[in-house]
């Protein structure tokens, strides 16, 4: 083989290898633990997570209906005294649903999934449901796990 062959094959072997930690990341299944960034009044306690209401990023949660992320978590304004969090990410191919409280669903953008406020799946090409967390308030303070 000559150098410049040998040369030629390494570069490709090299981006394939170099891209497949971004492909294979590309994609989730919705079973990702608990993760949470802290920088936006979140706090992640092992398997444990705090949302503090006051904070800016929450302020949609001031709301009965209004819905908010905190890290891969979608926590939801359910009533008066009550929230509900999910995984954010679809069981389908990982976009992030939303939450539509007049129809109490929680619609993916990209293939039309739609999950029950219990998680299931209502609609697909999603076939798994989203994983739900238990969620507690304390004050200000909702602690979801
Ligand atoms: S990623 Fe949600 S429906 Fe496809």
């Amino acid at each position: 083989m000559e150098r410049k062959d040998f040369l030629q094959k390494f570069a490709i072997g090299g981006s394939v290898l170099l891209a497949a930690p971004v492909l294979l990341n590309s994609c989730s299944d919705g079973t990702d633990d608990i993760i949470d960034d802290k920088e936006n009044g979140g706090n992640n306690d092992d398997n444990a997570v705090t949302v503090d209401l006051t904070h800016d990023d929450f302020s949609d949660l001031q709301t009965v209906g209004g819905f908010a992320y905190s890290g891969n978590i979608l926590v939801i304004r359910s009533g008066e005294n009550t929230y509900l969090a999910f995984s954010k990410i679809c069981t389908h191919e990982g976009c992030t649903v939303a939450y539509n409280h007049d129809e109490g669903e929680l619609p993916c953008p990209c293939h039309g999934s739609v999950f029950s406020t219990s998680g299931a799946v209502l609609e697909g090409p999603a076939t798994s449901s989203l994983k739900q967390y238990s969620v507690s308030k304390s004050g200000d303070t909702l602690t979801i796990e």
